[in-house]
């Protein structure tokens, strides 16, 4: 719902589709549109610019990889992402890696929206808590002897610390190569009024990570680049000169890995 109030409410987008609204179907579509002025609500706006920010941030980082020659891309808890939707790279395969729950109520959506499943797509379920990912993909025919572009978006914050760390372990594995770009929040996070809402929406946020601490860890586990782009990061690289002050918050920091 955010990514398609991105899509009607901001001039430029940092993120632009429109499959973001066609996915929504047109209950959730007239919903969106009914309660655009909530949207806007000065708490509201820096999450909506955060999760543009990172979906756009996701996919330039896939386009580098794809010109590298990386032909797979991982899209771990992909929850209502379209890129397969809108890829036109017939060669890159993609694999979304989600709860089956998801996976399901996704489905149906895309079905009635009219939106077709590329050929080059496959729906890889998998619950992180109860699972290890290389025998989710292992059934999905994903080739673990090439190298994958990995994206993992709004998921960390809502498994346990040492579900996030067995993933990162398994793509540090990977072939040389791999790259995996992730979000994650820091402990101030847990302060916010959202939290206390995911919370008593049965989707509590468990997981923060301090930037630094996070990166250093990273790097041990020999990672060849571990890049952090925190709040002013973003707001420079995405969000600079605008006449909307649009701007993430202080909370959000994405992290780029390269095996
Ligand atoms: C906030 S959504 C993010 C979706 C998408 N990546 C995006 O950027 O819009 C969180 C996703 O994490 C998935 N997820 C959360 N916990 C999970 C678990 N234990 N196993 C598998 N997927 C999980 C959900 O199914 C959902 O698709």
């Amino acid at each position: 719902m955010r990514r398609a109030a991105h899509q009607i409410l901001d001039d430029p987008k940092v993120f632009e589709h429109s499959l973001a609204l066609r996915i929504l179907g047109p209950e959730d579509q007239a919903e969106l549109r009914r309660n655009l002025g909530d949207y806007e609500a000065p708490r509201l706006r820096p999450l909506r610019a955060f999760l543009a920010a990172r979906s756009r941030y996701a996919e330039d980082a896939l386009s580098e990889a794809y010109a590298r020659g990386v032909r797979q891309y991982l899209v771990l808890g992909a929850g209502l992402d379209t890129f397969a939707y809108r890829s036109e790279r017939s060669s890159l395969r993609v694999f979304e890696v989600d709860h089956p729950a998801t996976q399901a109520w996704k489905r149906e959506r895309l079905a009635a929206a009219g939106i077709a499943i590329p050929p080059f797509l496959t729906f890889a379920p998998i619950d992180f808590e109860r699972e290890k990912l290389p025998a989710a993909l292992e059934r999905a025919a994903f080739d673990a002897t090439a190298p994958a572009y990995i994206s993992w978006l709004g998921v960390t914050i809502y498994l346990t610390r040492t579900a996030v760390m067995e993933t990162i372990a398994f793509v540090a594995a990977r072939p040389v190569g791999t790259e995996m770009v992730f979000d994650f929040s820091t402990p101030a996070a847990a302060q916010s009024a959202l939290a206390a809402r995911v919370a008593a929406a049965d989707e509590p946020w468990v997981t923060f990570f301090e930037p630094g601490d996070l990166a250093r860890e990273l790097t041990e586990m020999g990672f060849r680049r571990v890049d952090v782009l925190g709040p002013r990061e973003i707001n420079a690289r995405y969000f600079a000169q605008r006449s909307d002050s649009l701007s993430v918050g202080p909370v959000g920091h994405l992290m780029h890995l390269v095996v």
